[in-house]
């Protein structure tokens, strides 16, 4: 069997208006992932990688071209049937926590499982925390932990539905460096486990040398790295 492709992208772009001025920010970019890989997407500030990275989580339109999704071009879809298979399909994870300030930590990482309507999502929700080692945490408000803590409810979050495709921008972007490694030695040890497909966009090269292929944004152009 031929591995599949959960994304692909084909001739993208994206331009931004500025007065009259219009830029090109990402000016026509292929990407292939198959199933199971991780790919980081490095890259100058302003390069546009988190443009990038929401046009593939459809929170952003290309101004031309295609993004898929498991097969699926997701321009094409309604923005209710976008949410729906945005929830089903893709987890994400920002340099910023957004976690519900009011929920604890088990309920923050049960809600795409509630809004998708499955079952079992508190032994889901535990076995995620479980994965970033945050079980002895489960009923605490975000505001009651850290910073480093909160990420890996964000991560936990992001990857409990098992989505088949897993988006992080700079997810260690907003903590110490030695919190950072710890976040991203266990994003990495969750995608290992659970065999995830994450596309991680990153200031760091060595965290992108832990991905199996390195894409550098540059000039609104990806180069294999
Ligand atoms: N909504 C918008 N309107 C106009 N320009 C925008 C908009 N969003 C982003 N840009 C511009 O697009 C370029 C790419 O931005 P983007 O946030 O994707 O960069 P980035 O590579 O993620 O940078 P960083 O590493 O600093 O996070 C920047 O020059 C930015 O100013
Ligand atoms: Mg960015």
């Amino acid at each position: 069997m031929t591995p599949q492709n959960i994304l692909s992208l084909k001739q993208v772009t994206k331009n931004y208006k500025q007065g009259q001025n219009e830029i090109e920010i990402l000016k026509g970019l292929d990407l292939d992932v198959v199933q199971g890989q991780t790919v980081a997407i490095i890259g100058q500030s302003g390069s546009g990688k988190s443009t990038l990275l929401s046009l593939i989580a459809g929170l952003d339109t290309p101004s031309s071209g295609d993004v898929k999704i498991n097969e699926q071009n997701i321009n094409e879809l309604d923005e209710k049937s976008l949410t729906r298979f945005r929830g089903a399909n893709i987890g994400i994870v920002f340099q910023q926590f957004h976690l519900m300030s009011h929920l604890t930590a088990l309920d923050n990482v049960r809600l795409p499982l509630d809004i998708l309507g499955q079952d079992n999502a508190v032994e889901k929700a535990r076995d995620a925390l479980k994965l970033v080692k945050l079980d002895h945490r489960e009923d605490h408000l975000p505001q009651q932990m850290s910073g480093g803590e909160n990420q890996r409810v964000a991560i936990a979050r992001s990857f409990v539905v098992n989505p088949k495709l897993l988006l992080a921008d700079e997810p260690s972007g907003s903590l110490d460096q030695e919190t950072g490694k710890v976040i991203m030695d266990l994003l990495f040890h969750a995608v290992n486990e659970r065999q995830m497909t994450m596309v991680l966009v990153t200031h760091n090269q060595d965290l992108a040398k832990r991905c199996d292929h390195i894409w550098e944004l540059k000039q609104g152009q990806l180069h294999k790295r």
